[in-house]
C-alpha cells in the first residue's frame, strides 16, 4: 500500500488505540465526576473492538506507513487480558514503537506481563507529588505511592518510562519542581502539559492554563536546562536536558500557547472503532462498520487512505480565531 499524505502534506505515522472508555480516575480536566458519575453510559461491550479486530486494523495502518502504536483509554490497564493484544501488536512487522499511556495505579501488578508481551514503554500520568493535590486532581483520592510503585515496577522490568503531568494554574504549578526532582532521581523524562480544551466536560478556561514559558522560567532557576536539539518529526514536546545527567529530560507540551499541528502525524482509534484525525474532532469515521461489514484488507486500506487524504485538521492552531467552539468528543472516549 502506498503511504498517504493529508491535504497539508502530513504523513500518517502514529496510531493511538483506545482500548476502553472507562477509567478508575476522575481527573477534573478529563472525566469530572459530576459528568462521569454513576449514571454515565459507557460503551456497551459488543460495541468495543475485539482484539482480533484491533490487530487487523493495526496491520492495515502499518501497511499505510504507521510506525508507532500507543495504547490509551480511558485507562488501558482496565481492559481484561490486555497483554494478549500487546503480544499481537508487538508481532506486527514494521512496528518500531509500541507504547502505552496509563495512570499507573494498576501498573505494579501488570508491568512484567506487559514487558513480556512486547510492550516497549509506558507513559505514566502523575500530576503532583503532594498527596492532597494529587488526590483532588484525580478525583478519587488515588495514592501517589501506588503510582510511584507502578513507575518503579516498570523500570525494574526494563520498560521505558516517561512521566506526564498536566499543569493547571492555581492547582499544581507548585508541584512542578518536585515532579522534576522525582524524574531526575529516577533518570527518566518528565513532560509538563498545558491544560487543554479537550472535550466539553471539563469546562476549560484559558485562564486556568499555565503557559510553558512561565514554567520554563521557573524551572530554569533551579536547573540549568539546555534545549535538546534533535527534534523528531511530529513530536509533541519541546525537550530540555541537564548536562551530565543521563536519562533525565524535561519536556513541555504546549498545545495552547505553541500548537504543533504543522507536522501532526497522529490518528486515533476509539474503543468502538471510530477513527479520529484530530484530538479535538467532534465525530469519528466509523471504521468498525467496515471491519464488521466484510471489507477485505485492501478495501479497508483504500477507505482509510481516503479518510486521511482529505484531512485538514489543525484545531489548536485555529482555536484562537474561532468565534464559536464546536462540540467535541471527550478524550476518554477517543483516546488521549
Ligand atoms: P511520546 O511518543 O512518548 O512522545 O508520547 P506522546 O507525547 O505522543 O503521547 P502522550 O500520550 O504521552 O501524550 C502527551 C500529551 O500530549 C497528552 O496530553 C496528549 O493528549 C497530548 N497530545 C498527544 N498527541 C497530541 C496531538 O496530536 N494534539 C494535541 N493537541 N495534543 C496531543
Ligand atoms: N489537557 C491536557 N492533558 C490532558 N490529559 C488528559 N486530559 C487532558 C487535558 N484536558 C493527559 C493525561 C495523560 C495524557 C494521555 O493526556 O494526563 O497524561
Ligand atoms: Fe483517566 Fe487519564 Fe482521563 Fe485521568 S486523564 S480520567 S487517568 S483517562
Ligand atoms: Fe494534531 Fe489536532 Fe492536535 Fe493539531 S490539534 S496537533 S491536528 S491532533
Amino acid at each position: 500500500m502506498q503511504e498517504v499524505q493529508d491535504k497539508l502534506g502530513r504523513q500518517l505515522r502514529d496510531l493511538r488505540i483506545s482500548v476502553t472508555d472507562r477509567c478508575n480516575f476522575r481527573c477534573r480536566y478529563c472525566m469530572p465526576a459530576e459528568v462521569f458519575g454513576a449514571g454515565y453510559e459507557f460503551l456497551p461491550k459488543d460495541e468495543i473492538l475485539r482484539f482480533g479486530e484491533v490487530e487487523r486494523l493495526a496491520k492495515v495502518f502499518v501497511s499505510m506507513g504507521v510506525r508507532k502504536l500507543r495504547l490509551t483509554g480511558g485507562e488501558p490497564l482496565l481492559r481484561r487480558d490486555l497483554h494478549v493484544l500487546v503480544r499481537k501488536l508487538a508481532e506486527i512487522e514494521g512496528v518500531e514503537d509500541l507504547a502505552m499511556t496509563t495512570n499507573g495505579v494498576l501498573l505494579a501488578a501488570k508491568a512484567e506481563e506487559m514487558k513480556k508481551a512486547g510492550l516497549q514503554r509506558v507513559t505514566v500520568s502523575l500530576d503532583a507529588m503532594d498527596q492532597d493535590i494529587f488526590g483532588a486532581m484525580n478525583g478519587v483520592g488515588a495514592k501517589v505511592e501506588r503510582v510511584v510503585e507502578g513507575i518503579d515496577a516498570a523500570l525494574a522490568v526494563g520498560l521505558g518510562v516517561k512521566i506526564n503531568a498536566v499543569v493547571k494554574k492555581g492547582v499544581n504549578e507548585g508541584e512542578v519542581p518536585k515532579l522534576a526532582a522525582f524524574a531526575r532521581e529516577r533518570q527518566i523524562p518528565v513532560r509538563f502539559i498545558e491544560y487543554m480544551d479537550t472535550g466539553n466536560a471539563n469546562r476549560w478556561k484559558l485562564d486556568e492554563v499555565m503557559p510553558t514559558a512561565d514554567l520554563l522560567a521557573q524551572l530554569k532557576q533551579v536547573y540549568p536546562l539546555q534545549a535538546v536539539c534533535d527534534p523528531k518529526l511530529g513530536e509533541t514536546s519541546e525537550r530540555f536536558h541537564l548536562p551530565g545527567v543521563d536519562g533525565f529530560e524535561v519536556g513541555f507540551i504546549s498545545s495552547v500557547t505553541r500548537p504543533f499541528c504543522r507536522d501532526c502525524n497522529r490518528a486515533r482509534l476509539s474503543a468502538d472503532g471510530h477513527l479520529f484525525t484530530c484530538l479535538f474532532a467532534s465525530v469519528g469515521h466509523d471504521v468498525k462498520a467496515l471491519v464488521r461489514g466484510g471489507f477485505d484488507d485492501e478495501a479497508l486500506a483504500t477507505q482509510l487512505a481516503a479518510i486521511w487524504s482529505v484531512r485538514v485538521d489543525r484545531y489548536s492552531e485555529e482555536r484562537a480565531g474561532m468565534k464559536e467552539i464546536p462540540k467535541k468528543a471527550e478524550m476518554s472516549y477517543l483516546g488521549g
